[in-house]
């Protein structure tokens, strides 16, 4: 990659799931923003969670940061060659063989162990069998997701999906200069360099908090003040508003920017006349907003998840 907008085929996912996860947004992201990475030029992300953008995107240089230290860990072991395809194999097949005979005893013994040890290897496990593949920590930082109910998660061709995420992984970042760290957002929006971009994805005002995700106006506020002052491009991503609400912030604090809307159709259990839409909002530095603001074929998704039936530029 050297230069947005992209017009992007399929969208790859990563190994590690969180909450907020853009992978249904990739293409709408990649489609709006414009900027041209320069031989020095960075793509920075404070707060990366999965990478689902970062690693779709693969540019050249990049800095990558989250308070989520496993998150960085895991990301931190691939780029060390600690963990590759033949060892997660490995691993997900033997300690899937003891989930599948224990069951949650088996997933609360290694939830226990990570608490402990905290080792990228088990930190896949947790959030590849835990309920609903959340990623949620108490006060104290310690994982606290119940098991998720399948006992024979790990069959053979979910570790065989999970490996080849794995190596997915792998390939996107290899040979490339990106650094992984664990920071918090103010740590890292200052080394940005006018030629670089910043891509930014807070955790939603209120929702979803736990250890790493302590986000609340006061927060959001500072972010876009601080934003405001950086010397080169950026965008943020926020919801906008849904049938029931709107997002005040994304009005109080980012209306001085380009606004580019995605919306999601989304289906409240089976019912196909139950259809919501949600608003997702990209707010972009005035001169790093893509012109092209054509319709976008989106393939709609095999299964009725939630908030990602099918997606429609305005
Ligand atoms: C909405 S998620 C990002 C999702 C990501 N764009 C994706 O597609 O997977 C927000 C991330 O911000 C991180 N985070 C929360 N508070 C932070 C802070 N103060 N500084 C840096 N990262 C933070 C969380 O750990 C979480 O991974």
């Amino acid at each position: 990659m050297n230069a947005l907008p992209l017009q992007i085929g399929q969208v790859k996912v990563p190994p590690i799931k969180c909450q907020g996860i853009k992978t249904k947004l990739v293409p709408f992201i990649f489609s709006s923003i414009k900027w041209t990475a320069t031989e020095q030029a960075r793509w920075v992300e404070p707060f990366l969670g999965s990478g689902v953008v970062a690693f779709n995107l693969q540019p050249e240089r990049a800095l990558l940061t989250d308070t989520n230290l496993h998150i960085i860990r895991f990301y931190q072991a691939i780029q060390s060659g600690e963990i590759h395809q033949a060892a997660v194999r490995e691993f997900l097949f033997c300690e899937g063989e003891k989930l599948a005979r224990s069951g949650q005893d088996y997933y609360y013994e290694v939830r226990e162990r990570f608490n402990q040890f905290a080792s990228p290897f088990d930190f896949l496990f947790l959030n590849r069998s835990c309920f609903n593949g959340l990623m949620r920590f108490n006060r104290q930082g310690k994982f606290n997701v119940p098991f998720g109910h399948k006992p024979q998660r790990f069959a053979p061709t979910y570790i065989t999906k999970i490996v080849n995420q794995v190596g997915w992984a792998t390939r996107q970042m290899k040979d490339l200069d990106w650094e992984f760290r664990v920071a918090k957002w103010q740590d890292v929006v200052g080394e940005a360099q006018p030629e670089d971009f910043v891509y930014l994805d807070p955790p939603y005002i209120g929702r979803h908090t736990d250890y790493y995700n302590a986000w609340d106006d006061s927060e959001a506020m500072k972010l876009s003040a601080v934003a405001k002052s950086l010397p080169c491009g950026f965008a943020v991503s926020m919801w906008l508003e849904n049938r029931y609400r709107k997002n005040s912030h994304v009005v109080d604090c980012w209306s001085d920017f380009e606004l580019r809307v995605c919306s999601h159709f989304y289906h409240v259990g089976a019912s196909e006349s139950l259809r919501n839409e949600m608003d997702e909002a990209l707010l972009i530095k005035a001169g790093f907003a893509a012109s092209n603001r054509g319709k976008q074929a989106v393939k709609k998704p095999k299964t009725e998840v939630q908030l990602s039936l099918a997606m429609d530029m305005k």
